[in-house]
């Protein structure tokens, strides 16, 4: 048999990235360029300067790719791009970039969704790893909970109902003071502080088990600010995310091992930028380890957005025989 390569490209959202992918497991090249220092000034991505980095930064991040690899486009047998979900100007570079990478090469294309991308992160750290398995999917934009049939088949159990888990991070790093990306910081914060010093509500949607909503702890954690300045009370800012951060946990551990259980899947995989926080990890490690799940959770810089993962989506696309022609297009809104 044939060994595949592929190089895939990502650029839904602040992130430039081109990564060659061998047989959709193997990583010979990863370049991430990412853009936070710049849009950390902002508080958060502003998108119209998104897509200007990202028109900078594509070609050489793509150079850069093949370099590391050694490898010259002969060596290539498909080019793979994210299509969607994400920023429309910034999911343009990406999608123009490898359409006109095709065309002149003369290589098929692949348009890949980036939170099957996100998903197949774990087919590179796993190389044994295999569907079916529960998957969590956990990203600035996205909470899923999601049956991972086979390559490419996926039932979506549960979702959010209002803001993604990775927005309830960034919202409420933003309010107290610790900037963007909050994730990241809110994880660090967090080790310093009580995660039972303040109660916030665990939110179920009626009738929707595995659905989750994360606008209510977010608005309590407003509200506790708030009512803190109003009595000019001092809050002790480690106590509070490590709060937050743990209410936010357990609505995310106990529908997924609700899941893994229920569905008798018994493998859990996370992905997504959130499936980089540590308190989660430990968490879920715990939780499956009780119940007999076999655990997966991706390497840090597998977690957040890259290309690698982009390729091994790519191949299990590719070997099904998609192939997109030139009019392919961003869909921002793009659906699993
Ligand atoms: O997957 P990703 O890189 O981009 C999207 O597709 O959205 O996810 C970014 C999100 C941000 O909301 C960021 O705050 C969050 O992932 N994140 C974390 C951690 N690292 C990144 N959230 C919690 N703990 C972390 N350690
Ligand atoms: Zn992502």
């Amino acid at each position: 048999k044939k060994d595949i390569t592929i190089l895939a490209i990502e650029s839904s959202c602040d992130e430039t990235a081109c990564a060659i992918v061998k047989n959709g497991r193997e990583v010979i090249s990863s370049v991430i360029n990412t853009q936070i220092a710049i849009h950390t000034e902002y508080g958060g991505v502003v998108p119209e300067i998104a897509s200007r980095k990202h028109i900078e930064n594509i070609n050489p991040v793509i150079k850069k790719a093949l370099a590391d690899a050694n490898m010259t486009w002969d060596d290539i047998d498909a080019i793979a791009v994210t299509y969607g979900p994400g920023l429309v100007g910034a999911l343009l570079v990406g999608v123009a970039e490898a359409k006109a990478l095709a065309w002149a090469l003369k290589k098929p294309l692949v348009g890949v969704h980036h939170i099957e991308g996100h998903i197949s992160a774990n087919f590179i750290e796993y190389p044994d790893l295999k569907p079916p398995f529960a998957g969590l999917v956990v990203s600035g934009g996205h909470t899923h909970l999601i049956k991972v049939l086979d390559y490419g088949e996926y039932e979506i159990v549960g979702r959010t109902r209002d803001d993604a888990a990775g927005e309830a991070f960034d919202k409420v790093a933003r309010a107290v003071g610790l900037g963007y990306p909050g994730g990241p910081k809110i994880d660090k914060l967090s080790k310093e502080g009580n995660p039972d010093a303040v109660q916030f509500p665990r939110a179920h949607v009626d009738d929707a088990p595995y659905d989750f909503s994360f606008s209510g702890i977010k608005s309590a954690v407003l509200n506790y600010i708030n009512q803190a300045e109003m009595k000019h009370e001092e809050i002790n800012r480690a106590d509070l995310v490590a709060s937050f951060q743990k209410a936010v946990v357990d609505a995310l551990v106990s529908r997924a091992i609700m899941l893994a259980k229920e569905s008798g899947l018994k493998k859990l995989a996370i992905a997504g930028g959130v499936a980089a926080n540590s308190c989660l990890n430990e968490t879920l490690r715990k939780e499956c380890e009780k119940e007999g799940i076999e655990f997966y959770s991706p390497s840090l810089l597998l977690c957040t957005d890259n290309a690698a993962m982009i390729g091994a989506a790519a191949y299990y696309e590719y070997i099904k025989g998609t192939r997109h022609g030139l009019d392919l297009n961003a869909v921002p809104n793009l659906k699993l």
